[in-house]
């Protein structure tokens, strides 16, 4: 743990000052650290707005640092979170430091479900929590009902009639639907679809990360300035290593980036940054972004993270029009349409084309690629689309 300078919390407190926030008296508690739980009405960059058990709306300060866990995975986008989910956040000092999806909360207190009973005519199901190590009841038991939104996986596989045998441990992600009273199931995981989740959203972080850049807090200037990530980068700063250039850019005004080299390993929980050059006009208490600048385009660290996060929901197995993207070979073998890789050449590679527009159908067909994750692509095919590392 780094202690922060006592100036910081004085930065924090003026910015408080100047943008009220309305704080639940449950929750006036200072600088101490408090935990609550309540249903997401709204969630910006900046800002939660959350509903009580009562409906009484309440909203909350985020920060670029603020840890947000889903499937019991740190460093989800807040996108993820959807209004109607029922969230647990902890406070410090008046501000959200974190906010977790209900399964992030049970895999921190090692608290997963045991189904009880089912009753489908009602189409509601009674699980308790359990120990999940003992699997001794832990808790209260708790009615959910369940519907067309809810989303069940059992052995990682998507289930279509919601059947849940009694006994059987479950991850629930639980919020309210507008046709129903009372809580509802929204996603229903078992253990090794937990797991796989988990795995993707890791993925899905790292491939953020790398591609948008990393936040953090400067808080040393001087000859060797010194960043705090958050403690969701954790994972992605191991990768990163003494010598490694990145650039650090300012978060309201990205132009002003400076491109440095770290003086040393990351170290510590949240992790710290120490770079060689001064940042220049970038003061303490600013906050940054920190994005790593790859020499190389590595396949297993920035080409297919970006492919199985986007790709592969429909493109596994013997995939969507013939192309698949299973193995590297019939990645490279593409679809009718044409070679998925020609290496040296993304303009003749189906998979570039497809995903930077210039020839259709356009991929994903829900979203548009990244000018990142495209020059990435564009970067690896070029250099000879090597399949390691
Ligand atoms: C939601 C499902 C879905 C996702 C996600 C998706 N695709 Fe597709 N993809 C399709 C479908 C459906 C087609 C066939 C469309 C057609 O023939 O008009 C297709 C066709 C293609 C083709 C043409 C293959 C050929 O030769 O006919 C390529 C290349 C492709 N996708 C690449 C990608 C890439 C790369 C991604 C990830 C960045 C991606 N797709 C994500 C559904 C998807």
């Amino acid at each position: 743990m780094i202690r922060l300078p006592a100036g910081l919390w004085f930065l924090g407190a003026i910015t408080l000052a100047q943008s009220p926030v309305l704080t639940p008296p449950s929750a006036i508690a200072g600088a101490s650290s408090e935990e609550l739980t309540g249903l997401v009405v709204s969630l910006e960059a900046d800002r939660l707005l959350l509903a009580d058990a009562a409906g009484k709306r309440t909203s909350y300060r985020l920060q670029p640092l603020t840890s947000l866990r889903r499937f019991g995975e740190p460093g989800a986008a807040i996108g993820e979170f959807q209004p109607g989910e029922q969230v647990r956040l902890r406070l410090r000092g008046g501000t959200v430091a974190e906010l977790s999806d209900a399964i992030s909360d049970q895999v921190q207190r090692k608290t997963p479900f045991r189904v009880v009973s089912q009753d489908r005519d009602q189409y509601h199901f009674t699980v308790e929590p359990i120990d999940g190590a003992t699997g001794a009841p832990k808790g209260e038991r708790q009615t959910l009902g369940y519907g067309k939104p809810t989303f069940l996986m059992q052995r990682e596989n998507p289930e279509f009639v919601f059947r849940v045998a009694e006994g059987s441990r479950f991850w629930i992600n639980r919020g309210a639907a507008p046709e129903r009273s009372g809580p509802v199931a929204r996603e229903v995981l078992d253990d090794a679809s937990r797991e796989r989740f988990g795995r993707q959203q890791r993925l899905r972080t790292l491939a953020r990360f790398d591609a948008a850049g990393a936040p953090a807090r400067v808080i040393a200037g001087g000859p060797i300035p010194t960043v705090q990530l958050g403690t969701d980068a954790v994972t992605w700063a191991q990768r990163l290593k003494s010598g490694a250039r990145v650039r650090v850019s300012n978060l309201t005004t990205p132009g002003n980036a400076r491109i440095t080299m770290l003086a040393a390993d990351p170290s510590g929980t949240p992790p710290i940054l120490q770079l060689r050059d001064a940042l220049g006009g970038l003061g303490v208490g600013e906050y940054v972004r920190v994005t790593p600048i790859r020499e190389q385009v590595s396949f297993k660290q920035d080409v297919e993270p970006i492919l199985q996060v986007n790709c592969l929901p429909c493109h596994g197995g013997r995939g969507a029009s013939g192309f698949s993207i299973s193995s590297p070979e019939r990645l490279r073998a593409g679809g009718p349409r044409g070679k998925g890789i020609v290496a040296g050449k993304s303009g003749e590679s189906l998979l570039y084309l497809a995903m930077s527009g210039e020839r259709n159908p356009r991929m994903p067909p829900d979203r548009d690629a990244t000018p990142e994750q495209l020059e990435l692509l564009k970067r690896w095919i070029d250099a000879g689309a090597a399949s390691e590392p």
